[in-house]
């Protein structure tokens, strides 16, 4: 099952929730929510009041923590609405303990690589992810070019995991990169600049899953 996540780091944040029912009722599935914290990479975003903003839209909420020692807020991003709580193999010597104390509060438990992160840093944990993030730019700003030998990449992650768990990619995600994304073995595009910085977001949210392969509607995560 193939589905693009809108980022809303790119959105209008005047506007969050209204950005965001904007591509739900597009058919988006899954929305892409970017918390950073200033120190595992530079910026500030977003926080727990902001997953809490976005709930309720009858949209997954997919959030990818760009923080260091991710396992100390799984419980917070969990009671504000978190759907799949994405932690960094890079933010903590204790990846397998964040893995399950994700699990235990009933979200889904994903991790992500940087670009410069071995594929083979999933393999001790492969029994243990609903998801894996293949970052595709270096994480910390929306906007960027897409990293050309992610495709290897992916292709070589797609043969450490088990069938089940998808494969998300993240950043420079387009029409010219979502399809070679796909044939690579990606099942979750998450697009920010692509869908936002467009003049109709929904159009471009529909020409994504076009170059995607994303079928009919998906079935609702829990
Ligand atoms: C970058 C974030 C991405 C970002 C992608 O660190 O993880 O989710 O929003 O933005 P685009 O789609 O603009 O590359
Ligand atoms: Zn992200």
């Amino acid at each position: 099952m193939r589905r693009v996540a809108p980022s809303i780091l790119a959105a209008d944040f005047g506007r969050l929730r209204e950005q965001a029912q904007m591509l739900v009722d597009a058919g988006a599935t899954v929305l892409h929510v970017d918390i950073m914290d200033g120190h595992f990479v530079p910026p500030l975003t977003m926080g727990p009041s902001h997953c809490e903003a976005l709930r309720g839209l009858g949209a997954h909420l997919d959030v990818h923590l760009m923080v260091e020692r991710p396992e100390r807020h799984v419980e917070a991003f969990a009671a504000a609405g978190a759907g799949t709580i994405i932690v960094h193999v890079e933010a903590t010597p204790h990846v397998h303990y964040a893995l399950n104390a994700v699990r235990q509060t009933g979200c889904r438990p994903a991790l992500a690589l940087n670009p410069g992160t071995p594929a083979d840093a999933v393999r001790e944990v492969s029994g243990d992810v609903d998801q894996v993030l293949c970052m595709t730019v270096d994480p910390g700003w929306g906007g960027q070019a897409f990293i050309p030998a992610s495709l290897d990449k992916l292709r070589r992650l797609r043969t450490l995991l088990p069938d089940h768990v998808d494969l998300e990619v993240d950043g420079g995600i387009d029409e010219e990169t979502a399809g070679p994304c796909a044939d690579a073995g990606a099942t979750l595009f998450v697009a920010g600049t692509a869908i936002f910085a467009e003049a109709d977001p929904p159009a471009a949210f529909a020409r994504i899953s076009a170059a995607a392969g994303v079928g009919a509607p998906a079935a609702e995560w829990s």
